[in-house]
C-alpha cells in the first residue's frame, strides 16, 4: 500500500508516556513544531501504571546523610557493574530540577506529617528518597499532569496512529515515519527529527506488569532504521505481581516494592522468610536479587508451593495500608485477598527493559535524526538492573534533554530537510504468532536461561515467522515482538555469564570479561 495522507513537523514524538510528553512539552516551549503520535489512547501506556514513585534527592527534602552522590552510588550497585557512570551522574544530578518542573506543571506529590514531601524506600535504595503520589498511584498522577499540560498547551497528539517504519533521506538520516491512521490508512509524517518514546516490551512474556501496548515497537523501528540496541538481555522481572492462579496471562497487577519499603516481608507457606541470608538488604535487596531468590525458592518447592510466594503485610497498620496503597488494596480485594488480614500471593513477572536503543543522555542515537528517551532507550543509567523508581526520573530528565538536543541540532543545521525523506511503500517483515513467542520467551528466556533453551526460541521463530506487509497495528506489534525476541536471544546467548537480570543457569557466575554492554544490530529480517 502506498501512503495516502501526509503531514509535516519539526519533531515527531512517538509515545505519550512520561518521556514522550515531557519531550513534546519542552520542544513546544522551545518553539518547535511538534507532533505526537501514539498507537492507542494517550493515557494507555506504561507510565500510568507506575506505582512506587520517583527516586530523587530534593534540596531540603531528604534523609539525613542522603545525597545525590548516594543515589548515584545505589544506582551503580543495582546496575551490577554495567552502568555508564557518566550517564548515571548526568541523569541523577538533573533529577531534582526535573521533578520541580513537573510539580510546576501541576503534579501533586503526597505530603508527610511534617508538611514536606512524603518519601518511601524501595529495593536497592539505602535511604527514603522515593516521592510518590496518590499513595501508590504515582504514574497516574504524572500522566495526568503531563497530559493536561499537553492539552492546555495545544500540543497536537494523534491518538490511535501506529508508527510503522522510519523514513530516511538518501544520506541515511531519519526524516519521518510511515504511520497508519485509526482506519488503517497509511500516511506519511515528515520531520527533521523523530523521538522514540515508545516504552517497553513486557508483552514478550506471558505474565507482565505492563499493559498490552508494551510490545517493543520502538526497538523494532530503531533496529529496522539501522540503529543498534544495547543491554536488551537485561529484562527486569518485578518480584511481586499479584499471583492469581496458575497460567496467569497478560497484565498482572503490581504490588509495589514500597509495600516492602514500609515493612512487609516475603515468606513461604511455612512462614519462612524468603530473603533470609540472601542479601544484607534482605527484602529490600535490588530487584534482580529478590526476583532470582523467589524463583529459586519456588523451583526448590520450599514451603510446599512452587508457583508463588507470599508477601506478608499483615503487621502493618490496616488503615495506613488502605490509604498508602489504595491501588494494591483494590487489586487484592478484587482477587479475593484482604492484605491487611492475610498475606498476598505474589510471583515475579516481566516488568522493565533495562536496555534499549543506544542513545546518549541527550537522547541522540547513532542514526542522524533519530532520538530515544525513556524505557525504549539505553542511556547507560540502568546497566544490568534498574534501580527502583529511576525510570520515571529518566523519562523526565532525558525527555527534556532530548527536546533540547533536537532544538540545538536543528538550529545548528545538523538535521535533514524533511522534504528529502524518501517515501517507500509499507515494509514487509517476519511475523511470528504472538502466543508462540510469549510461550517460548516465558519458558526459555525469563529468569534462568541456558544455551539450549535460548536456541529453542530461535528455532521456533525460524519455523513460525512468515513475511507480512505491516498494514495493521496487530501486525506491527507482532513483527516488533518477533524482531525484538531475535535481538534479545542473540544478546542473551552471547552473554555467557550471570549478571543483574540476566541469569544463565549454565554460566551461574559473573565474569569480569563481560563487564561491558553489548550492542546488537539486526537486518530487518532479524539476521545479525
Ligand atoms: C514498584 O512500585 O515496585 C515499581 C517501581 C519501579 O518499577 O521502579
Amino acid at each position: 500500500p502506498i501512503p495516502r495522507w501526509e503531514a509535516r513537523a519539526d519533531l515527531l514524538v512517538v509515545g505519550t508516556g512520561v518521556a514522550g510528553l515531557t519531550a513534546a512539552l519542552r520542544a513546544h516551549a522551545l518553539g518547535l513544531r511538534v507532533l505526537v503520535v501514539t498507537k492507542a489512547a494517550a493515557e494507555d501506556g506504561n507510565t500510568r501504571w507506575a506505582q512506587g514513585g520517583v527516586a530523587v534527592v530534593l534540596p531540603g527534602e531528604h534523609d539525613e546523610g542522603d545525597s545525590v552522590d548516594r543515589h548515584i552510588a545505589d544506582t551503580l550497585v543495582a546496575g551490577a557493574g554495567l552502568c555508564d557512570e557518566d550517564a548515571v551522574r548526568a541523569i541523577i544530578a538533573d533529577g531534582p530540577a526535573a521533578v520541580t518542573r513537573l510539580r510546576e506543571l501541576g503534579a501533586e506529590f503526597d505530603r508527610g506529617a511534617s508538611g514536606g514531601l512524603a518519601r518511601t524506600r524501595e529495593g536497592g535504595h539505602t535511604a527514603f528518597r522515593v516521592v510518590h503520589a496518590g499513595g501508590d498511584a504515582t504514574g497516574a498522577e504524572v500522566e495526568r499532569a503531563l497530559l493536561a499540560a499537553t492539552r492546555d498547551g495545544r500540543v497536537p497528539v494523534l491518538e490511535n496512529h501506529v508508527a510503522v517504519q522510519a523514513l530516511k533521506t538518501p544520506l541515511g538520516a531519519v526524516a519521518g515515519l510511515h504511520v497508519l491512521d485509526p482506519d488503517g490508512v497509511p500516511g506519511v509524517l515528515t520531520a527533521s527529527a523523530v523521538l522514540l518514546a515508545t516504552g517497553g516490551l513486557g508483552q514478550l512474556y506471558q505474565a507482565t506488569s505492563n499493559p498490552e501496548v508494551a510490545t517493543g515497537d520502538g526497538l523494532a523501528l530503531a533496529l529496522r532504521a539501522g540503529a543498534p540496541v544495547a543491554d536488551v538481555e537485561f529484562v527486569q522481572f518485578h518480584p511481586t505481581v499479584l499471583y492469581t492462579g496458575q497460567g496467569a496471562r497478560g497484565r498482572c497487577p503490581l504490588v509495589t516494592e514500597a509495600v516492602r519499603g514500609e515493612g512487609a516481608v516475603l515468606v513461604d507457606a511455612t512462614g519462612a522468610r524468603v530473603m533470609a541470608g540472601v542479601h544484607p538488604l534482605a527484602d529490600l535487596a535490588p530487584r534482580d536479587v529478590v526476583s532470582a531468590a523467589i524463583t529459586r525458592h519456588m523451583a526448590l518447592g520450599r514451603g510446599g508451593i512452587d508457583d508463588h510466594v507470599l508477601l506478608d503485610a499483615t503487621h502493618l497498620d490496616a488503615a495506613t495500608f488502605r490509604t498508602r496503597f489504595p491501588t494494591v488494596y483494590a487489586a487484592c480485594l478484587a482477587a479475593g485477598v484482604d492484605p491487611v488480614v492475610e498475606p498476598i500471593p505474589v510471583a515475579p513477572a516481566a516488568h522493565f527493559a533495562c536496555g534499549g536503543v543506544v542513545s546518549d543522555v541527550d537522547g541522540r542515537t547513532p542514526v542522524a535524526g533519530l532520538y530515544a528517551a525513556g524505557e525504549v532507550a539505553s542511556t547507560g543509567l540502568h546497566g544490568a538492573n534498574r534501580l527502583a523508581s529511576n525510570s520515571l526520573l529518566e523519562g523526565l530528565v532525558v525527555g527534556t534533554r532530548a527536546a533540547e538536543a533536537v532544538a540545538a541540532d536543528l538550529a545548528a543545521g545538523r538535521l535533514a530537510d524533511p522534504r528529502s525523506a524518501v517515501v517507500t511503500s509499507l515494509p514487509v517483515a517476519p511475523v511470528a504468532e504472538r502466543d508462540s513467542v510469549q510461550r517460548v520467551m516465558s519458558r526459555y528466556a525469563a529468569i534462568g536461561r541456558e544455551a539450549e533453551g535460548l536456541a529453542v526460541v530461535g528455532s521456533v521463530l525460524d519455523v513460525s515467522a512468515v513475511d507480512r506487509v505491516l498494514a495493521s497495528r496487530e501486525l506491527v506489534e507482532d513483527a516488533a515482538l518477533t524482531l525484538v525476541s531475535r535481538a534479545l536471544i542473540a544478546a542473551a546467548s552471547a552473554r555467557e555469564e550471570s549478571r543483574g537480570c540476566h541469569v544463565r543457569t549454565d554460566f551461574p557466575e559473573k565474569d569480569a570479561a563481560w563487564a561491558r554492554s553489548q550492542w546488537v544490530r539486526l537486518t530487518p529480517s532479524g539476521q545479525p
